[in-house]
Formats: structure tokens, C-alpha cells, sequence
């Protein structure tokens, strides 16, 4: 294990105290899936350290057919012509390790994979979870959210009719806020896979955007500046959000703040990717504050507004998502509250490498 490895205490917390002596009571405990529900120790957990990322998409580049791991599927549909592919038939629980290289490899050229009829994977358990994601890197442990208990690895979202442990700020006229998962990391996430073990009879769908496609919308002269500059990646606010008292109120481990490129490159296809997002980018450094809040503004409207490259998953039932978080954006969708239906589900993050900045030899400290 890594240096974030963390002991776990057995106590649950307040906030699952809470779900289990809810007026559902009854009900939770009978719930499939209440061994995932969210813990949220009180651990506190040392910074996380740098670590040599080996990607395994890399070795997939030199294989003879690097989409075999698809060639039991019954059906393969492109969402989109940019972003996303749809596939019936994939086993995912029984890719071998040279299947999953070649995954890596085929979801970093499409952004985006979505893998129907997956209950197989689903219920092989948060043992199984963690080991399919140490394939893909070393596994980030969340800071602030709910893990099944003794699984930190596993980073949970859930709301239901008592309870919302998603990070959602509910004074907006919108639930929509383009992100790149815990990219305030200096090692952000590469490979993500996504999984609900309960979902909504209608909504909660995510919406995803290529960052490759955005970038290629702007003109080469804007490019070529966007390529000089550097951004700030803060976690201090989604900390804050839970020291006020929300999704569970623990801050396990500080917030950090890191810097990264405008524009990065996939280390394995090469491709080039706009890499801000309102969620955690604050400030372009070196520029002037006006300047920068209105550049940020301008491609934070510029990704809301790109509907010709965004591709949006329904998440019917034992559906398993793949995205990477180096080359896309991505969005919940929150319009189930009324419903008081329950949304729970399960995330596994690899963390990538630091991000490489398309123009070589960019300076990336503070
Ligand atoms: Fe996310």
C-alpha cells in the first residue's frame, strides 16, 4: 500500500448513526447494498506524497489489436463523435491484465466508455473494487467524503430522502458545475471508474465533455498563449463545505492547493486538453486579477456552452462508467431531489501524473 494508507477506526460516525436511525430505519437495513454505505471516520490522514505514475495504457500502444478486450461485445455504439462510446456484451470483471491495459488505452482516446449489464462487477465488493483500480495507479483516498467502512479507497456519493453526502452547493440556480475530479491534487486522477448500486427511476445522468474537442474549438493564436500559463487548483472551499457541517462534516486530511497547466497532454495518445474547471481552478497565475478571472470566465462559459461535444449517460440499473479525468470534464445532474428516491454511488480514482504541459518546459511552481 501507499503512504496514504490510513487505519480506519470501527465506530461510525454521526452521520451514518444518522442513516441507520432515520425514520428508514427498517428499510436501510435491508438495503442490498448497506455495507457500502457512507463512513466517515475520524481519521486524519498525513498529505499525500509524489509517486512515479507507469501508465497502462502505455502498453497497450505496441499491441497487435488493442481493442480485442471489445470483441465479445454484442453491440458498440458511439454517444457521440467526440466523446463516449456505449458497449453490451464486456464482461469487464473478467479483463485480464492485458484487457485492462488496453481499456486504459481505448478510454483515453474516447474520453468516455460506458459498459452496460455490469452487475457482476458490481457485487464482486470493495475488495475486488480496489484491486481493479491498483491496476490503473495508485488509489486516491478522499479527503472529505464517505467510504464504506474500512474501504477509504472508495469514494461515495448519496442522497436519498433524509440524507445528501454530495458535494452540492444549494443556493445556485444550476446543479451543473463542470469539474475535473480533485484536480487541486499535484497528481491528479488519470483512469475513473463509476458505478450506482442504486439509482433514481428518473435523472441523476451525468453529463461528460471532451477537453481535447473545447481546446480545438479555440483559434491556433489563442492556443498558443492559453499554452504559456499555469492555474491554481484549490481544494480549500470543498474542505470548507464539509468543516460548515455538510456530507458528513470531516476534513480527514488538508486541503492542498497545486499548480497546473492551461492546457496539458495525455502522456499515453499525446493529445492536448483544456484543463480548468470552475469547480477547483481559482487563479491564472502571472496574470493580473482582472485578467485572469476574466480569461477563467471565458472558458468556464466557453465548456457550459459546448453541447456539440458533451455526451450525457443515463445510468440505467449495473452500468459501469470509465472516464478520464485527464481529458474530460463532467457534471451531476441533481434534479431527482423531489423524487426522495436514493442515488448511491461508488467511485475508484486512480490518481495519473503530475500533468504535462503541452508546452514543454513550462515553469510549474507557485
Ligand atoms: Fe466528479
Amino acid at each position: 500500500m501507499s503512504a496514504t494508507t490510513v487505519q480506519t477506526r470501527t465506530e461510525p460516525a454521526t452521520a451514518t448513526l444518522k442513516l441507520h436511525s432515520s425514520a428508514e430505519g427498517k428499510e436501510e437495513t435491508e438495503y442490498r447494498y448497506s455495507h457500502l454505505l457512507p463512513f466517515f471516520s475520524q481519521d486524519h490522514y498525513p498529505p499525500l506524497t509524489p509517486f512515479e505514475h507507469i501508465d497502462p495504457g502505455h502498453r497497450a500502444l505496441n499491441h497487435s489489436n488493442p481493442r480485442s478486450f471489445l470483441d465479445s461485445a454484442t453491440q458498440i455504439t458511439e454517444l457521440t463523435p467526440n466523446l463516449g462510446t456505449e458497449v453490451f456484451g464486456v464482461d469487464l470483471r473478467a479483463l485480464d491484465s492485458d484487457g485492462r491495459d488496453q481499456l486504459a488505452l481505448e478510454v483515453a482516446r474516447r474520453g468516455l466508455l460506458v459498459f452496460r449489464d455490469q452487475q457482476e462487477f458490481i457485487d464482486a465488493g470493495p475488495d475486488f473494487y480496489r484491486e481493479w483500480g491498483s491496476h490503473f495507479g495508485r488509489l486516491h483516498i478522499h479527503p472529505t467524503s464517505g467510504h464504506p467502512q474500512n474501504y477509504p479507497e472508495i469514494h461515495l456519493v448519496y442522497k436519498d430522502a433524509n440524507s445528501s453526502f454530495n458535494f452540492e452547493i444549494d443556493d445556485s440556480i444550476t446543479s451543473t458545475v463542470w469539474h475535473s475530479d480533485v484536480s487541486y491534487e499535484l497528481q491528479p486522477p488519470g483512469l475513473t471508474t463509476f458505478f450506482l448500486l442504486s439509482q433514481p427511476s428518473t435523472g441523476g445522468d451525468t453529463l461528460f465533455t471532451s477537453q481535447v474537442s473545447t481546446l480545438k474549438k479555440l483559434s491556433p493564436q489563442f492556443v498558443a498563449f492559453l499554452k504559456t500559463l499555469k492555474a491554481v487548483h484549490s481544494g480549500v472551499e470543498q474542505a470548507n463545505f464539509s468543516r460548515s457541517g455538510k456530507r458528513g462534516g470531516i476534513v480527514r486530511r488538508e486541503p492542498v492547493e497545486n499548480v497546473h497547466p492551461l492546457i496539458r497532454k495525455h502522456p499515453v495518445t499525446g493529445e492536448e486538453a483544456l484543463y480548468v474547471n470552475r469547480q477547483f481552478t481559482r487563479r491564472i497565475l502571472g496574470l493580473k486579477r482582472e485578467e485572469s478571472e476574466t480569461l477563467l470566465k471565458f472558458l468556464y462559459d466557453h465548456i457550459d456552452k459546448g453541447g456539440d461535444v458533451q455526451a450525457r449517460v443515463h445510468w440505467t440499473p449495473n452500468t459501469v462508467v470509465l472516464w478520464d479525468n485527464r481529458v474530460t470534464a463532467h457534471s451531476a445532474i441533481v434534479d431527482y431531489g423531489d423524487s426522495k428516491q436514493r442515488r448511491h454511488g461508488a467511485r475508484i480514482t486512480p490518481q495519473a501524473e503530475r500533468p504535462v504541459p503541452a508546452l514543454e518546459d513550462l515553469d510549474l511552481s507557485f
